[in-house]
């Protein structure tokens, strides 16, 4: 079905062009409705919500011939003009998939975020912003599990909300258990709303004054845990810890799904020297990325997302071998690789 209605939006793009030519349609579509592009996919903020000083939530009306399909956990990039440039982000989707008819992110301005602070200081409903499809692994299996059991910290409650309000909607009642780490109560996203879903039985922790949740700490809250489909969102060093704890001890009936925010760095890739085509050259070890690298030496290589979605930093390896930090693949020679989320794997010559 999905595959069909792609098919069908890219042939009405094909007969708009020829249509249109030798103006591009979007010359035309753009002056009737901004939304309208044949080009790129656009979204308009809607409505924004304050939530204390430094977080915001964004409902996005999506544009023409946005795929609106997105499964609860999933992500979506967001690219909004700054200084004349657009920067790319992704964010979880937090609203109940299968509605079709908004999206919502929310978004937590952190020290040194280009994106994540201008939208916080500046965004207002009507602002126009480029959108990338929904994406992701991290989201609720159908059929539904039995039990199921929601790890968050901060920030990382964003897109297991949207599995809950999903699971409210459509199966209200289902056995859940979230434990929900946030410093302090105000710190805690969506908690009024979380403590009504019906069927979820919801432990808060606030770090500042219990510390933070332990694998003995999760045993004693949900006793039957290892019999639970289990989903984990926060910072790298908590979903590190759980794996390791999940992967030991008792069986548990089903793997642990994590969602990291930030490129997990930790591989086998060794490092090299990187070459830039004819335009210089820079050592870098296996934790920096070849668009990082790059940027080292003052040679500036396109970026959007900078987190392996939007597909602008693509570039063909030449010579030698990429890691790919996302996925682990090592790609060879002749590969077209995303080079923001790629690190040398033994010395590397790029096409630039
Ligand atoms: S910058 Fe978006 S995939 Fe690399």
């Amino acid at each position: 079905m999905a595959k069909k209605t792609s098919d069908a939006l890219a042939g009405v793009r094909s007969a708009l062009k020829a249509w249109t030519t030798p103006l591009l349609p979007d010359d035309y579509t753009g002056l009737l409705n901004p939304l309208w592009s044949t080009r790129e996919l656009r979204g308009q903020i809607r409505s924004v919500t304050r939530h204390g000083n430094d977080t915001i939530s964004l409902d996005v009306t999506p544009g023409w011939g946005v795929p609106v399909d997105f499964k609860p956990g999933q992500f979506i990039g967001i690219g909004v003009q700054v200084a004349g440039r657009y920067i790319w982000r992704s964010y979880s989707l937090t609203n109940v998939a299968g509605k079709g008819e908004t999206f919502s992110v929310t978004v937590k301005a952190h020290q040194g975020g280009k994106l994540s602070e201008h939208l916080v200081e500046t965004a207002q409903p009507g602002l126009n912003i480029r959108l990338a499809q929904p994406a992701g692994d991290f989201y609720l299996p159908e059929p539904l599990p039995e039990k199921l059991l929601f790890l968050a910290a901060g920030t990382g409650i964003t897109p297991i909300v949207s599995m809950l309000r999903t699971l409210g909607e459509t199966s209200p009642g289902h056995d859940a258990v979230l434990i929900y780490s946030a410093r302090t109560r105000d710190d805690a996203l969506f908690l009024e709303e979380l403590e009504q879903i019906p069927g979820l039985s919801l432990h808060l922790q606030l770090t500042s004054e219990a510390g933070r949740v332990t694998p003995a700490d999760i045993e004693n809250i949900v006793p039957d845990f290892a019999e639970r489909a289990a989903f984990a969102c926060g910072p790298a060093e908590m979903l590190s810890a759980l794996e390791q704890w999940w992967e030991g001890g008792v069986d548990k009936h089903y793997a642990l799904r994590t969602e990291r925010f930030t490129l997990d760095r930790t591989s086998d890739a060794v490092g090299g020297e990187i070459t830039y085509g004819s335009r210089g050259s820079v050592v870098a070890d296996g934790a920096t990325t070849i668009l990082e690298a790059a940027e080292s030496i003052d040679i500036q290589l396109p970026y959007g997302c900078r987190m392996g979605i939007c597909h602008t930093c693509v570039r063909q390896i030449s010579d030698g071998n990429a890691h790919n930090l996302h996925t682990g693949e090592v790609h060879e020679a002749g590969s077209r690789i995303r080079t923001c989320v790629c690190v040398a794997h033994g010395d590397l010559t790029l096409d630039v």
